[in-house]
């Protein structure tokens, strides 16, 4: 009896197997050359390879619009102009002039989150001291360029709320479904 079945699904996996070898014989075989998504060099040659190129959002701070998060609790996108900000190097930090809190009201930006003084490592707050872990904005915080996209993305980001889709309160709901209440 045990025999017999183990030839049923042995012959069904063979069945399978073809089924499914005929299949991949159909579709059209690609040789390693024409692999990826470049259209004008293989993957072999780095030569003439070169990063699509765009232009930066122009507005200047203050004049830009905000670009809304990709999704809840993303680092925000730069909406505006960095021209004359950057590097952030140990001795000056211009993102720092106008998006500290006491700073930021005054310039009309976003200020810091309260995040961004806190050690989420240690979980310890730092009251009103930037963590050094924030300094370096650029790693997280990316200004947009206007290219086509490589493969159109169709992610879909769900929002709790509508205030969420605009500003950040990580800080607050970083332990959401992780601690007890
Ligand atoms: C001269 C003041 C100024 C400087 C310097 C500045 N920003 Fe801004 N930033 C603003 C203002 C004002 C806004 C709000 C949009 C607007 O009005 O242009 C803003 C918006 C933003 C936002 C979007 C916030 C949101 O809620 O969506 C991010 C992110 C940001 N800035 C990051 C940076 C980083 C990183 C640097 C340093 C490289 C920097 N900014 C330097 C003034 C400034
Ligand atoms: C390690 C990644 C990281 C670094 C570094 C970082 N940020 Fe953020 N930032 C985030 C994330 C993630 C959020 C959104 C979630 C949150 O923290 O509330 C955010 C939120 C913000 C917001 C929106 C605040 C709000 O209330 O909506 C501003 C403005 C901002 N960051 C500016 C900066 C600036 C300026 C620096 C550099 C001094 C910086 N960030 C460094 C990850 C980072």
């Amino acid at each position: 009896m045990k025999g017999h079945r183990f030839i049923l699904v042995g012959s069904m996996l063979l069945v399978c197997a073809l089924a499914a070898g005929s299949a991949f014989a159909q579709a059209k075989a690609r040789s390693e050359d024409e692999i990826g998504l470049r259209q004008e060099t293989t993957l072999y040659d780095e030569t003439k390879a070169m990063p699509a190129h765009g232009e930066y959002g122009k507005a200047e701070a203050g004049k830009s619009k905000p670009l809304g998060r990709a999704f809840e609790n993303s680092p925000p996108l730069i909406p505006h102009d960095l021209t004359g900000m950057l590097p952030v190097v140990e001795t000056n930090n211009a993102c720092l002039n106008c998006h500290m809190p006491e700073h930021a009201g005054a310039m009309g930006a976003t200020p810091l989150p309260k995040s961004h003084f806190f050690d989420i490592d240690t979980g310890k707050d730092l009251k009103g001291q930037l963590d050094g872990k924030r300094y370096p904005c650029m790693q997280c915080h990316v200004p947009q360029v206007n290219i086509p996209e490589a493969i159109k993305n169709t992610f879909k980001a769900d929002f709790r709320s509508k205030k969420s889709r605009t500003s950040s309160n990580l800080l607050d709901t970083l332990n959401e479904g992780v601690k007890a209440e």
